[in-house]
């Protein structure tokens, strides 16, 4: 337990500034490269050209990573988050929504915290969602196999299944702010034998398509009131490392979903590699496919995110900001000794208000 308190206070604390990073790398020639137009650079790429890769490709090579990456020493729960999104480990949650779960490592932690939270988590890579099952199940955690609901999906690419949300709510709330609505912060739902009865109403309401059904009403015990609530949608949802595993023309597709399945007034919950992160000046000038774009050898992908570029993509897909910092840490390579310095992007958005 003293581990768990260790690792989150180390990732959550700010040990340098990045503005003081910024000037830095932006000095130092030996960077200079990152900083080029990307078609100015006068670098040329391997002999496939990799910036257009397709779908199927890319997530083939996630197949072929989370295939290498098999073995139970590469999982590593990140039970930091819980710390930095508060949200993760509040009871009154209880169906989130992950986007991109790779091994695991994420839904894990969330469902030891809760024991009511359900979480749909999606992935391109098939191998990767057998891994997230096969940690969870090795976690022993009783009940957790049946509140992880894993599905295969590119959401760069195509649409969530019709099943995950209702459709008819999807279309009526695509535009965020239009309706009135109260939500409740204690959201209780009433099992009877192991079966979540909403959760049942929805599937049966999304799969014979009725409207009328979308709606439910909910006493809040907190403030003693009755609420209408939209079946299915998600008043919770995150991408964590996931966005920059996309190409960059795809990653608006990939928000306006998570947006589209969201109640009004959801939050999205983002983490991802930040700009000048160590790991993104170790890429070589020939691994650049786009303007802070870097392919690995093995075919994946990683963008880095300034504020600016990442608050723009969130607005333009109707989310309003709620928090968004770079999240600065150093730590020490325990091999050579040297000092890392690794930039996150920590972001919290909402649908309307
Ligand atoms: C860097 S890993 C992060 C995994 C996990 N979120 C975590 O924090 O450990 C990126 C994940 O996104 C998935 N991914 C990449 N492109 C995707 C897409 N278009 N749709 C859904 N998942 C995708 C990959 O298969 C991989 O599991």
């Amino acid at each position: 337990m003293s581990g768990d308190i260790t690792e989150a206070e180390n990732y959550y604390s700010k040990d340098f500034e990045w503005e003081q990073l910024r000037l830095e790398v932006e000095t130092d020639p030996t960077f200079l490269y990152h900083l080029l137009p990307f078609n100015s650079d006068g670098v040329s790429n391997s002999t496939t050209d990799s910036s257009n890769s397709s779908p199927l490709e890319d997530s083939d090579a996630w197949n072929k990573f989370h295939s290498r990456h098999s073995t139970g020493k590469f999982f590593k729960e990140r039970r930091y988050l819980l710390k930095e999104f508060p949200e993760l480990a509040c009871r009154g949650h209880s169906k989130v929504l992950e986007v991109g779960c790779g091994n695991g490592s994420t839904a894990l932690p969330i469902l030891r915290a809760t024991e009511n939270s359900v979480i749909y988590a999606c992935d391109c890579s098939n191998e990767a969602l057998d891994r997230a099952k096969e940690n969870i199940s090795a976690a022993n955690l009783t009940t957790a196999q049946d509140r992880f609901h894993p599905f295969l999906c590119d959401v760069s690419t195509f649409e969530f299944p019709k099943w995950l949300a209702c459709i008819s709510c999807q279309e009526r709330f695509m535009t965020a702010g239009e309706t009135q609505y109260s939500l409740c912060s204690e959201e209780r739902t009433c099992c009877i034998g192991g079966v979540d009865l909403v959760t049942l109403v929805c599937s049966l309401c999304a799969y014979f398509y009725l409207e009328p059904l979308c709606f439910y009403l909910k006493f809040c015990w907190q403030t003693r009131s009755l609420y209408i609530n939209y079946l299915l949608l998600f008043y919770l949802t995150y991408q964590i490392f996931t966005l920059s595993a996309l190409p960059l023309h795809r990653m608006t597709m990939a928000i306006k979903q998570c947006f589209s399945v969201l109640k009004p007034g959801g939050i999205l919950l983002f983490r991802d590699y930040g700009l000048y992160d160590m790991t993104m000046l170790r890429f070589y000038p020939e691994q650049r496919v786009g303007y802070r774009e870097y392919m690995r050898s093995d075919g994946t992908r990683s963008y880095f995110f300034s504020l600016e570029f990442t608050r723009d993509l969130f607005s333009s897909a109707g989310f309003t900001e709620l928090e968004l910092e770079y999240c600065c840490v150093r730590s020490t390579n325990r091999r050579n000794g040297k000092i890392m310095r690794r930039v996150w992007v920590h972001g919290k958005f909402q649908k309307g208000k």
